[in-house]
């Protein structure tokens, strides 16, 4: 099967040119000037920008989420991030209650993900229950294609919080076989002092949720992390990256040579904490998510520090949980609400429209952001993340004619609210290719619930690379 995309604007992280994609066998085979070939399909993108498929490394599918006991939504409602223009997610592999590391793999991949999944995905291996055996694991991610793991220095008192010690032990670990470190940088037990001072006082409201975790806790565990890798000299990834301070931290150690790189996510860079302020508790209970969001000047900052280079990916961090159900168990205690919110099937929507329409980033960066670099960071390049001869036909026809605005239903995403909803969004993903396969037309979904395959990666990727 040969498909031939022609007229379209080429558009990559370096470059942009009038030219036509040929794929063949589900990957790129010739690119540019293509004047006359034989395809069995031909797709006219004349008025379109022809990009490499979206690249979402942090999302959370199928995962128990951080209070209560319920999965997030499944590899099924993955359909959303396609129509969206994302083609690959890594997504988080969180042990199973117990279990270890690489039978949660296992499990995540021949069945939580099988015969579901509509992107194709790597996985970071992910800490959620401390336990002995783990520390010996980490020497077989290599073999399982797994060049990340993932370690939450927050969510005290829930299993999820690995301690200091611990943290030293896995970056040592992971140095020896050329695994990324991937953190939640924040302080735990400060914030854990606040939050319980608010209920103490009464204070139970979702706004308490962002007053309970200060910029300064953020800055603090991107500090301490930064300087324990920095012991090691274990490259370490800095998950969802939200406020001045904490870029900051990140400008210093990037001064001092030391192997650390950070992403935002699309909340960070288009909400504010006043979404919190929202007397009704459905509307505030939407956007708890942690770090907690923070104000416009903050949201400043991170267009400026992704424009420079000091930010280097745009994450969804999605979290497909209920507000009819999940979210409604911290109604009475900001504390009892399971963090995050849905969003990768708008995240490249939103940072075109509020990214390159509107001057903050050019068109190349928006696709080192969303895609390119994201494919580094995670051994997937250049099978992923760019338009070359021999990566996988991962292609995003986008029209940025579009003018419209964000609704639910244009793009389901397996629960019941969107973030986005009604916010103005310029440019559409149009036409959508999965290893070479049509797989979104006219904006909507034609491929088949559980084409998408398991992607290992390399190790010793991107941030080994660093100075
Ligand atoms: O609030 C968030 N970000 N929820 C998902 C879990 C995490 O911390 O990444
Ligand atoms: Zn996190
Ligand atoms: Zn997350």
């Amino acid at each position: 099967m040969r498909t031939l995309i022609k007229n379209g604007t080429i558009l990559t992280a370096e470059n942009e040119y009038k030219g036509a994609v040929l794929i063949e066998n589900e990957k790129i085979i010739a690119l540019g000037l293509i004047n006359e070939c034989k395809a069995d399909k031909i797709i006219d993108a004349t008025g379109k920008y022809v990009m490499p498929g979206g690249v979402d490394q942090h999302t959370h599918f199928s995962a128990l989420c951080n209070v209560g006991n319920k999965d997030t939504a499944g590899y099924e409602t993955t359909k959303s991030a396609v129509v969206g223009g994302t083609t690959t997610i890594i997504d988080f592999a969180p042990q199973d209650p117990w279990k270890g590391l690489i039978e949660s793999i296992d499990y995540r991949i021949n069945v939580r993900a099988k015969g579901k999944a509509c992107v194709d995905f790597g996985l970071h291996a992910m800490v959620t229950y401390l336990m002995d055996s783990i520390f010996n694991e980490i020497d077989m991610l290599p073999a399982k294609g797994i060049s990340s793991i993932k370690i939450f220095m927050a969510y005290n008192g829930s299993p999820l919080h690995v301690d200091d010690g611990s943290f030293f032990k896995i970056l040592q670990k992971a140095r020896n076989v050329g695994v990324t470190v991937f953190v939640h940088a924040e302080n735990g037990e400060i914030i854990d002092f606040f939050r319980n001072e608010c209920i103490k006082n009464g204070q139970t409201e979702p706004k308490y949720h962002y007053i309970s975790r200060p910029p300064f806790t953020e800055a603090e565990g991107v500090r301490r992390a930064i300087y324990l890798a920095s012991q090691t000299d274990t490259p370490l990834y800095i998950a969802h990256m939200t406020c001045r301070d904490a870029l900051k931290e990140l400008l210093e150690a990037k001064g001092k040579g030391i192997r650390v790189s950070a992403e935002t996510c699309t909340h960070y860079l288009t909400k504010t904490k006043k979404a919190l302020d929202n007397p009704d508790f459905n509307e505030a209970a939407k956007f708890i998510c942690s770090p907690a969001l923070r104000d416009d000047e903050d949201c400043i900052a991170l267009w400026k520090a992704l424009s420079k280079g000091l930010l280097t990916a745009v994450s969804s961090d999605h979290c497909g949980i209920d507000l009819s159900e999940l979210k409604q168990a911290g109604r009475d205690n900001f504390t009892n609400i399971p963090n995050g919110s849905p969003g990768v099937g708008d995240r490249i929507h939103m940072v075109w429209t509020n990214g390159v329409v509107a001057g903050k980033i050019s068109k190349q960066k928006f696709v080192e952001v969303i895609s390119t670099m994201p494919a580094k960071i995670n051994g997937l390049y250049p099978r992923k993340g760019t338009l070359e001869i021999g990566s996988d036909g991962d292609i995003v026809i986008f029209d940025p004619s579009y003018n419209g605005t964000v609704k639910l239903d244009d793009n389901p995403n397996g629960v019941d609210y969107n973030v986005y909803e009604g916010n103005k969004q310029i440019g559409r993903v149009e036409t959508v290719l999965l290893r070479g396969n049509v797989v979104v037309e006219n904006a909507k979904y034609v491929g088949e619930i559980g084409m998408g395959k398991y992607i290992p990666a390399k190790m010793f990727a991107y941030c080994y690379d660093l100075c």
